[in-house]
């Protein structure tokens, strides 16, 4: 905040407290009956007339203290413009803290399957279950309850892996990341070209296609697309490039879907995890994972 705006909103508030300090010591100062009276404010309505008796002294009292608490707490909380506080509270650090503090508890409980390998973890209950739980807090939103995945997301249950289901491949998914990078092809082979090539990818799984087509395709795939999907299409894990010759389809497996994943080109991203999770953590997330499809 600039120190005009930081100032403007100080003096307001302070304005606003010296103000209802004024205004509740002047109502009390004006009162004409200090003690209780049968007099009336002299207006009824229907039946129901005001006794024009002073404040209750507990309630006067109230916004005293509600004014005190107020002072006091902009003293020591963050409240004035820029002025940080007494204490120098944030609601960041004492997230930290609490982080810490929650760190601290659980490392120990954590730390104890780490010298269990992946695999070790898949079939430790108490491991799988832990892991399990910080799945569904982390990654289900993406990959669904139990790993089952959606369009776009992998499924994690299966066996079929973009870039490899062993131990030490899943743990590099979740703490690098992924980014899948399928070029798009409409521009450069043209709406006919992507047909045929469809025609040809969608044969590999062994679908119905127009024969024709699909040998036109063929030649397409063999210079465009072998260096990732492989010769015979069953893809390549160094580059999550998918397989194509089963049923499987990260974005959907119909002539129209195929045929958009080559025109438009395909980009997944896995967000890195390294930096959000402890290492301990990861561990016991991918022993979980491991065990899905296990
Ligand atoms: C924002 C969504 C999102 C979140 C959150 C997310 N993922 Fe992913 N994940 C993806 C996408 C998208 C891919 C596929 C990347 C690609 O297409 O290349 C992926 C890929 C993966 C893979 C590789 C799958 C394979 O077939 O090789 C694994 C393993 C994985 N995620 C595990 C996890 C775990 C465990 C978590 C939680 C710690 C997680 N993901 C959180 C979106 C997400
Ligand atoms: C540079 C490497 C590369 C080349 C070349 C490439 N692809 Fe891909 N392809 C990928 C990757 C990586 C993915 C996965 C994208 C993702 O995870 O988001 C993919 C995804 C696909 C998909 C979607 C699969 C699914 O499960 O939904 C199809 C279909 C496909 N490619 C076909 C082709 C065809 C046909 C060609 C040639 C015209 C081709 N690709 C060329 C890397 C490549």
């Amino acid at each position: 905040m600039t120190s005009f705006w930081s100032l403007w909103i100080s003096a307001i508030t302070i304005a606003v407290i010296a103000g209802c300090l004024i205004l509740v010591l002047h109502t009390r100062r004006s009162e004409v009956h200090k003690e209780t009276t049968t007099e009336t404010m002299n207006h009824a309505f229907d039946g129901i007339e005001e006794l024009d008796n002073p404040l209750p002294r507990w309630w006067f009292n109230m916004f005293i203290i509600t004014i005190i608490f107020g002072v006091v707490y902009l003293f020591l909380y963050p409240g004035l413009g820029n002025y940080k506080g007494y204490l120098n509270w944030t609601s960041y650090n004492q997230w930290e803290a609490e982080m810490a503090h929650a760190d601290e508890h659980y490392k120990p409980v954590f730390a104890k399957f780490a010298s269990l390998s992946v695999e070790d973890i898949a079939t430790n209950d108490t491991a799988r279950q832990m892991g399990q739980r910080m799945f569904n807090n982390n990654c289900a939103v993406c990959h669904g309850q139990g790993g089952a995945g959606a369009y776009g997301f992998p499924n994690l249950s299966d066996k079929d892996w973009l870039y490899g289901g062993d131990g030490a491949a899943i743990k590099a998914s979740i703490t690098n990341g992924r980014a899948g990078a399928m070029p798009p092809w409409g521009d450069i082979i043209g709406e006919d070209g992507v047909r045929n090539v469809t025609s040809y990818t969608l044969s590999l799984s062994g679908q119905e296609v127009d024969a024709k087509a699909a040998a036109q395709g063929q030649t397409t795939y063999q210079a465009m697309c072998v260096a990732c999907h492989g010769v015979d299409g069953k893809g390549n894990q160094m580059l999550g490039a998918p397989n194509l010759t089963d049923d499987t389809w990260l974005y959907g497996g119909s002539f129209a879907q195929v045929a958009h994943s080559i025109r438009q080109g395909r980009n997944g991203a896995m967000p890195a995890h390294g930096s959000l999770l402890s290492e301990d953590k990861i561990h016991l997330i991918s022993g979980y994972v491991f065990s899905l499809s296990d």
